[in-house]
Order: structure tokens, then C-alpha cells, then sequence
């Protein structure tokens, strides 16, 4: 029994890693078809592929320096002057922040 217990405790650090590793990342919500459809009502030639390469650079180019903001956060602040700051701090261009930018608007106006 100690024996099991010692074992377990060995790996105890990594477990508490993976757990927050899950834990962190899990509200982070994959976007579906039914959150492109939101973009799509609002922007010309919106859909799933663009949500999901502005889904992809967030995750990229927002983590580095905190942890990534949960979109339904972002409905809170000004995302027009949060993005305009953030985006030199990230280095984007034109083209990569408006893509993050339309990501962030299409998941904090997800309703469910
Ligand atoms: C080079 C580091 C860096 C990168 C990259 C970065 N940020 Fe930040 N971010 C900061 C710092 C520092 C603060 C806190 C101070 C401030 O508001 O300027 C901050 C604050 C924020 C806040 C809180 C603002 C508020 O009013 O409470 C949000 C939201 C945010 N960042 C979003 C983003 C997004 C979106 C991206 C990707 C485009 C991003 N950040 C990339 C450094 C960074």
C-alpha cells in the first residue's frame, strides 16, 4: 500500500501540470459551424475557415505575455481600441488583427 502511495506521490507533479494544462485550455471553446453563421450574417465571405484561422493566431500571438482571455471577456472592454493596442504588442498586421478581431466578436456574442 506505502509502496503504491510513493509511486503516486513520484508522480504527483506531473499530474498537477496536466491537470491545470486541461483545466486551462478546456474553457477555451472550439468554434462551430453555428458561430462562423454569426460571422457570416454580419461580414461578406465569412465562414468556418476564417474563424478558424483567427481561432488559430489568437492562440498563437495572444499567450505569450498572460493567458489568453476568455472572447466573453473581451464583450466587457472595447475590442476595436484592445485590439489596436495588443496588436503592436503582438506584431501583427492589418490583415492578422482583423482576423483575431472578427474571431474575438463571432465567440463573445455566442449565446449558449
Ligand atoms: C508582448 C506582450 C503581449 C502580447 C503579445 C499580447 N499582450 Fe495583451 N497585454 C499585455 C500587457 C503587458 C497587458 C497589461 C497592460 C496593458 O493593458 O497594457 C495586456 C493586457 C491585455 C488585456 C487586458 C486589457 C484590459 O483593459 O484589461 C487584454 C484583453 C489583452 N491583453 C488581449 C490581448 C490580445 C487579444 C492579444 C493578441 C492580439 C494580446 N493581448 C497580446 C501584453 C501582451
Amino acid at each position: 500500500m506505502l509502496i503504491i502511495f510513493n509511486q503516486l506521490m513520484r508522480y504527483l507533479p506531473v499530474l498537477v501540470v496536466i491537470f491545470f494544462f486541461i483545466a486551462c485550455t478546456a474553457q477555451l471553446k472550439v468554434p462551430t459551424s453555428l458561430d462562423a453563421q454569426r460571422g457570416a450574417n454580419r461580414w461578406e465571405n465569412y465562414d468556418s475557415l476564417k474563424l478558424a484561422e483567427g481561432f488559430s493566431l489568437y492562440k498563437n500571438k495572444c499567450g505569450h505575455c498572460h493567458n489568453l482571455h476568455l472572447p466573453k471577456e473581451f464583450a466587457k472592454m472595447n475590442l476595436d481600441s484592445v485590439m489596436i493596442e495588443m496588436s503592436l504588442k503582438a506584431k501583427l498586421n492589418a490583415e492578422q488583427t482583423a482576423s483575431i478581431e472578427k474571431y474575438l466578436w463571432v465567440m463573445m456574442t455566442d449565446t449558449l
